[in-house]
């Protein structure tokens, strides 16, 4: 049987991929940033999953308002860095794993999700930023530590889906990787957030006191979490804040979410003001 083993939740702030690119990491502005993060790239060598499912947003890059899937998953054996108007980042392919993700999308299609399939995807920041945050820097023919399964979610352009249903997702992806018959190692990532806006007169916004309560919630009482509504973000959190319901699927994969008796241990908990626009959250949960 799969299971779950552990969740990640990060920020994919696109200039920290080009600060990781350009050798700048160790710079002032970028060095408490990293800091925070070594944790985790320790925590990843120590815990190397088998595979990553990496709940992300596309940011117009893979899609447009030509096609707008609410959640898409990747089913494709592998996917290339995207051009996002600088030249592809040199970071390595993606290798995804088309028999879990083709399990989870029956499952979770029959337990009511109606995902969208995907087998062509060139990926953005939003899923190699989080990569690299984690992982560390790869050469360009080198590969990522394990097989990754892209999903992606619609928080760009609304209606976007809601808190509660990215927690019910949650639950449904959790019961499908328990279905799957291979003995796997998986771990589940929620990305984007936290409290930003890019656009507009409250350009710049950040709510630190708004992001910490989030994080407690996030850990503490996610059903709680759930329901609040979309105005809240955008008020609260901005417009592009609107990505944190991406990290309520990852909390509702967990196990204690369903059986109280399995607390989630908080391994890791960091947050940092700011990087480009952006308060960068993160958080490591393993299940108990
Ligand atoms: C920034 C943050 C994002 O989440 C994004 O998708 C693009 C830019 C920023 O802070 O610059
Ligand atoms: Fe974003």
């Amino acid at each position: 049987m799969a299971r779950i083993s552990a969740s990640v939740f990060t920020s994919h702030v696109p200039a920290i991929g080009v600060a990781i690119d350009q050798g700048k990491t160790q710079e002032a502005y970028w060095q408490p940033l990293f800091q925070g993060y070594e944790y985790s790239r320790q925590w990843m060598r120590d815990n190397r999953p088998d595979v990553i499912f990496l709940i992300y947003n596309d940011h117009a890059t893979a899609f447009s308002l030509d096609l707008i899937p609410t959640f898409a998953i990747g089913t494709g054996a592998e996917y290339f860095p995207a051009d996002e108007g600088w030249g592809p980042r040199r970071v390595p392919k993606v290798v995804g794993h088309p028999q879990l993700a083709s399990h989870i999308a029956q499952s979770v299609i029959q337990q009511d999700f109606d995902l969208t399939i995907v087998n062509q995807l060139d990926v953005d920041h939003g899923l190699t930023v989080p990569l690299s945050l984690m992982c560390g820097e790869q050469p360009v023919d080198g590969a990522w530590p394990c097989p990754v399964i892209p999903f992606a979610v619609n928080v760009v352009q609304y209606p976007v889906p809601s808190g509660q249903r990215c927690f019910n997702l949650g639950r449904s992806i959790r019961k499908a990787v328990e279905s799957f018959d291979e003995d796997l190692n998986v771990q589940i990532w929620g990305t984007g957030g936290m409290s930003h806006q890019l656009q507009g007169a409250r350009a710049g916004l950040i709510n630190q006191e708004w992001d910490n309560c989030f994080l407690d919630q996030l850990v503490h009482h996610p059903a709680t979490l759930a329901k609040v509504p979309h105005i809240d973000y955008v008020r609260e959190a901005g417009s592009e804040g609107i990505e944190l319901v991406m990290w309520l699927i990852a909390r509702g994969a967990m196990a204690d979410v369903d059986d109280p008796a399995r607390t989630p241990t908080v391994k890791h908990r960091f947050y940092h003001v700011p990087a480009s626009n952006t308060a960068v959250g993160h958080l490591i949960l393993e299940n108990g």
